[in-house]
């Protein structure tokens, strides 16, 4: 396995729609592996394949909390086949935008239609932080950040915010 770096935003690459996979054969098993160890190296509970420059439509979540067994679920191709009218708002994170946060709303219960690691079709029922973080790792698919759900004015103070240390960065 091996971790792999994870953009952070503004980067064109995080805008992209990504491309369906055609089946989860051993590379794309690999990916989602890989996706896995670094979300967890940073402790991430949700990661899309585009954060690490894979324009595929691969997504992996663990929701457990550090004193639970670990759940991680592995997602290639996922649709959202069912939402709720009820909707819920609570704040976001993205290992992509780091130390920003700001509250999102969205369906409180989804029900995702997906291909696992076994390249077997499978249904997930979520609600609470699944549900929310699901369908954040599935935004970024379609190139959409959590950013992008709140006004602009927010949005515009965090990402200069995201510029601005990549430049000290880049600089120091
Ligand atoms: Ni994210």
């Amino acid at each position: 396995m091996a971790l792999l770096p994870i953009l952070i935003a503004p980067d064109p690459r995080l805008k992209v729609t990504a491309e369906a996979v055609e089946r989860v054969d051993a590379e794309v098993r690999a990916l989602m592996d890989n996706m896995l160890e670094s979300m967890h190296a940073a402790n991430g509970i949700g990661l899309a394949a585009p954060q690490v420059g894979v324009a595929k439509r691969v997504i992996v979540v663990d929701t457990a909390r550090e004193d639970e067994a670990p759940r991680p679920l592995r997602m290639a191709n996922p649709e959202i086949v069912w939402a709720s009218e009820e909707t819920e708002c609570s704040e976001e994170g993205c290992l992509s935008l780091p130390d920003h946060f700001a509250d999102v709303t969205r369906p409180a219960r989804v029900r995702v239609r997906y291909i696992d690691h076994e390249n077997e079709i499978r249904e997930l029922e979520a609600d609470g932080i699944l549900s929310k973080c699901v369908q954040h790792e599935m935004d970024h698919l379609d190139g959409v950040l959590f950013v992008d759900h709140i006004s602009s004015l927010k949005r515009n103070i965090i990402l200069r915010k995201l510029v601005k240390s990549k430049r000290v960065e880049a600089a120091g």
